[in-house]
């Protein structure tokens, strides 16, 4: 599927150009599809842009347009409609030439790193973990479709004053964390945490076992080293079941930042941008003031001499610029750190580790909520277990498919029940928040995966039907005729993935993918409705078969980019 919709932006700029002067040619043509039929494919503001910029009769400045255009090769005449409006419709032809060609992305020799996932050791992934790891799959497959070199950066949380506790208490109970499961670590942490709290001879220790951890002590790193590993084996467990692309090369946790950070001080000092406040050494930026108006500072080291949170992602970010060579930075992570990134951008920006042409996003979402519509947790307001979760979509995937037979139903319910979260996940504004609703995600009908997943499923089976009967493969011909509406609206919308694709790498927001991907399904079933396909004749037959075809292809690639399977039957 070639994109149609640049190519005419491109010809209405140029015509602007050539009515008005070379600088009309910088407007942007705000080409959209069309809102009803009757306006033809697409609808173009560009006349009314221009006549406000002119300062004259915005019909005039339409005519005037309409007149220098050069599209007789794509599209019937263009029309002007209401005030100025400028609609466009292809022809027949140059629609199904535009299903029919494949769409291609070139390189942009651009790097994007992407941090996403980012779990804790010693602590259960949550569902804003969840979040995270699909939302940064599926915006890490699109940005790669689109040319660029994606580096994946899992920034797990596997630093901090935490571990000199947790060793000390695994050293009184005689404990070896590689024992101890996730759960087990988890439930270390707590002991030791009260035990910190109540026993100031006991804090003393732990204190001194951070020194030790930090300074590169070999016998508590190697405890320390154990946690990690039970951590990150009890992760990839996670992204197994989920189907992820993250592997343990991405992991680059906060811990390996760890002998940057003095320089990271000393550089900011260098630069002046360090001030001490209450013995932390702060940087104050404008623009960054609290509620009561006072100013918000990041502070860079602690007054105990110890690095935080934010002098890991200062040095990470300088780490992404001058060693991996970011060009963009994408950071997925809820959107309650939209603040702090915001500083780390900014900071570095003043130090110059980010340079304005490298790009840093923070990537922010919001909460998943229970039934209850209050943030996701246990009955005891513990995190709830993701795989807990999971096994339970698939369980309920593998209900919906109880009577179907002559499929894999194992293999088929795992793709259904992961799928059909991770849509839910990916298919509303990624900023709002979203009720974790099984019933609701593995739906058969509505905007939800399952539904997307059986479109394609039926198209598969059709189309092995229609080469069954003519005894071969079916290797699909070309769409050459497009007579029916309902025809024409698929047609027009499979004209359209490249383009939304290149949103989604632009925006970073993956429900417009969703809504896309639902849209062609819903105008498939009205395309079934009103134009029979095996059963119709001759070169109309070919042609729908192709159609069918091409739709499959965008189902397929589309689901795939959302980091979804799409079984050939369900
Ligand atoms: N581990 C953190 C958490 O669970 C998220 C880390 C986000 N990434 C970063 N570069 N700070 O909240």
């Amino acid at each position: 599927m070639s994109a149609v919709l640049p190519v005419l932006a491109a010809r209405l700029s140029t015509a602007a150009a050539a009515a008005f002067g070379p600088s009309y040619g910088d407007l942007d043509p705000e080409l959209r599809s069309a809102t009803k039929p009757e306006f033809g494919h697409y609808q173009s503001n560009l006349a009314l842009r221009l006549a406000n910029a002119l300062g004259r009769p915005p019909r005039e400045v339409a005519a005037r347009l309409v007149d220098v255009l050069e599209i007789a090769d794509l599209c019937e005449p263009a029309e002007i409609a209401g005030p100025g409006f400028v609609n466009l419709r292809l022809r027949a032809s140059t629609l199904a030439a535009a299903v029919n060609e494949p769409r291609t992305f070139t390189s942009r020799h651009q790097r994007v790193v992407v941090d996403y996932s980012q779990p804790n050791v010693a602590k259960q992934m949550h569902v804003g973990h969840l979040r995270s790891t699909v939302i940064g799959d599926a915006l890490c497959n699109v940005l790669q479709y689109v040319g660029y070199d994606v580096v994946r950066q899992n920034h797990v949380g596997d630093w901090g004053t935490q571990y000199g506790m947790m060793i000390e208490q695994s050293l009184e109970e005689s404990l070896d964390p590689k024992d101890l499961d996730l759960q087990g670590l988890q439930l270390l942490y707590e002991r030791s945490r009260k035990h910190f709290d109540a026993d100031a001879v006991f804090a003393g220790k732990s204190r001194n076992r951070v020194v030790l951890l930090q300074s590169g002590d070999p016998e508590t790193r190697a405890s320390w080293r154990r946690m990690v590993d039970v951590s990150l084996a009890d992760f990839d467990q996670v992204y197994a079941l989920l189907d992820s692309k993250l592997t343990r090369a991405d992991v680059v946790g906060e811990s390996a930042y760890n002998d940057e950070l003095p320089r990271v001080v000393d550089d900011l000092t260098a630069a002046g941008l360090l001030t001490e406040s209450d013995g932390a050494l702060c940087a104050f930026l404008p623009g960054f003031t609290g509620r009561d108006g006072q100013p918000l500072p990041v502070i860079v080291r602690k007054s105990d001499g110890g690095f935080g949170y934010s002098a890991t992602d200062l040095a990470a970010v300088r780490h992404r610029v001058s060693t991996l060579h970011a060009d963009r930075i994408v950071y997925v992570v809820d959107h309650r750190q939209a603040l702090h990134f915001e500083q780390i951008f900014a900071l570095a920006r003043a130090a110059d580790w980010l340079p304005p042409t490298t790009t840093a996003e923070h990537v922010g979402f919001g909460t998943v909520l229970g039934p209850d519509g209050k943030p996701f947790k246990t009955r005891a307001g513990g995190t709830v277990k993701l795989t807990t979760l999971l096994d339970e979509a698939v369980s309920r995937a593998a209900a919906l498919l109880e009577d179907r037979d002559g499929i894999d139903r194992e293999a088929t319910a795992k793709v259904v029940g992961i799928g059909a979260v991770k849509y839910a996940d990916l298919s509303s504004d990624r900023g709002n928040d979203y009720v974790f609703d099984l019933d609701r995600m593995v739906a058969m009908t509505g905007n939800t995966g399952p539904y997307l997943q059986y479109a394609h499923a039926r198209l598969t089976r059709l189309l092995s039907k229609a080469g069954a009967e003519h005894d071969q493969v079916t290797e699909p011909g070309q769409v050459t005729e497009l007579k029916e509406p309902a025809e024409e609206r698929l047609a027009l919308l499979l004209t359209g993935f490249a383009d939304v694709v290149e949103q989604v790498a632009e925006t970073l927001q993956p429900h417009r993918l969703c809504t896309y991907l639902y849209d062609v399904a819903t105008a498939l079933s009205v395309f079934y409705e009103q134009c029979p396909v095996l059963t119709s004749q001759g070169s109309t037959r070919a042609s729908r078969i192709a159609l069918c075809a091409a739709t499959r292809t965008v189902l397929q690639d589309g689901l795939g980019l959302l980091g979804m399977q799409a079984p050939d039957a369900m």
